[in-house]
């Protein structure tokens, strides 16, 4: 890892900088913010664009963080290996006793790894991504391979963010506000944003290249969890036959990934030595966000986004 880092210390000394969430500082890199020094960072960003090799069978999902990584991991976990588990007891299912981030990887994580947990060699490779599309390995946009993004409200990403910065901040520096927060949030500076230029971009191609790119939101896959979990599986190339949808295979895997299910096997434990397998689960709903923000910053956050998203189909109940 220390490799990795000193490769780039160069480059990250000529980087703008701004306060961090979690780690002291955010540097812009390609028009987006990063942290330093970690596993997920500016420098993996950049090792990954000079080595990071796509074959076009991967599948990947992208997200900025706190939009419902672990539940769309888990998802397409479950999805491409339905027929790998499905004759074997429930109970050996990785996703009953291990974290989503061990079954599907993040791409920034596996450039200090050499084998990834559950990767079955006659299945496509699934990796998960933070890095905006912009920033995106080339060989990745150029492989042709599939993509599903998964985008969440703004309010509830900033107000869940919040929650994690906070579990997760280094030592060495304070506890952030939540005015903090919101202030960061809003001029866009939080790990890979601003929010918005990260779902525009991902948006984009979605509808360029529907065949590659999946569009989701957190909260289509609350409202109807099943119905987007068949159309999930579909683009990921393992539809559900109707004798499986029959025998209730879509229900099965809509409840091994439910939040009940996930929290309670990652109630104890740790993902990393610095990071709790239970601070990826917290309420797991939608709107929590009216109960942190003051009308007056709801209104701000409603105006970055309807002038952000104009002429766009992505929407929320905007209150103002
Ligand atoms: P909250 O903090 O609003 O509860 P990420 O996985 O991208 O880090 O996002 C974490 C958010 O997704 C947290 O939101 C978490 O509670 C929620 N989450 C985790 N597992 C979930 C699941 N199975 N279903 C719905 N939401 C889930």
């Amino acid at each position: 890892m220390t490799l990795v880092f000193n490769r780039y210390k160069d480059r990250l000394a000529t980087l703008p900088k701004e306060k961090g969430w979690i780690t002291e500082n955010l540097y812009m890199y390609q028009g987006f913010w990063h942290q330093s020094s970690r596993r997920i960072s500016v420098e993996t960003v950049m090792a990954l664009q000079d080595t990071f090799e796509a074959h076009p069978t991967d599948i990947y999902l992208a997200t900025l963080p706190k939009s419902g990584t672990t539940w769309l991991k888990a998802l397409m976990f479950a999805l491409v290996n339905k027929n790998r588990y499905k004759h074997n007891r429930l109970s050996t299912h990785p996703l009953l006793v291990s974290n989503p981030h061990d079954c599907l990887p993040f791409i920034e994580t596996e450039i200090y790894r050499n084998t990834p947990t559950y990767i079955d060699p006659h299945s496509p490779r699934l990796f998960a991504t933070h890095i905006p599309y912009t920033s995106l390995p080339r060989s990745i946009i150029n492989s042709g391979c599939r993509v599903v993004y998964l985008c969440r409200n703004p309010k509830d990403v900033l107000v869940s963010m919040f929650h994690f910065a906070n579990k997760l901040r280094e030592k060495s520096c304070d506890v952030m506000t939540f005015e903090e927060t919101f202030e960061l949030f809003s001029r866009g500076v939080m790990p890979t944003g601003p929010y918005w230029d990260h779902v525009k971009e991902y948006h984009k191609v979605s509808v360029d290249h529907p065949d590659n790119v999946l569009f989701l939101t957190y909260e289509d896959m609350k409202k109807d969890t099943t119905n987007n979990v068949k159309r999930l599986a579909e683009f990921l190339g393992y539809p559900f036959t109707k004798k499986e949808e029959a025998e209730g295979a879509v229900q099965g895997i809509v409840e091994l990934c439910s939040f009940q299910s996930l929290s309670e096997v990652n109630k104890h434990g740790n993902l990393r030595e610095d990071i709790r397998n239970h601070a990826f689960f917290r309420e797991g709903k939608v709107g929590d966000w009216t109960n942190h923000l003051t009308d007056e910053m709801s209104c701000v956050l409603d105006e970055i986004t309807k002038e952000k998203f104009y002429g766009l189909d992505i929407s929320w109940d905007l209150s103002c």
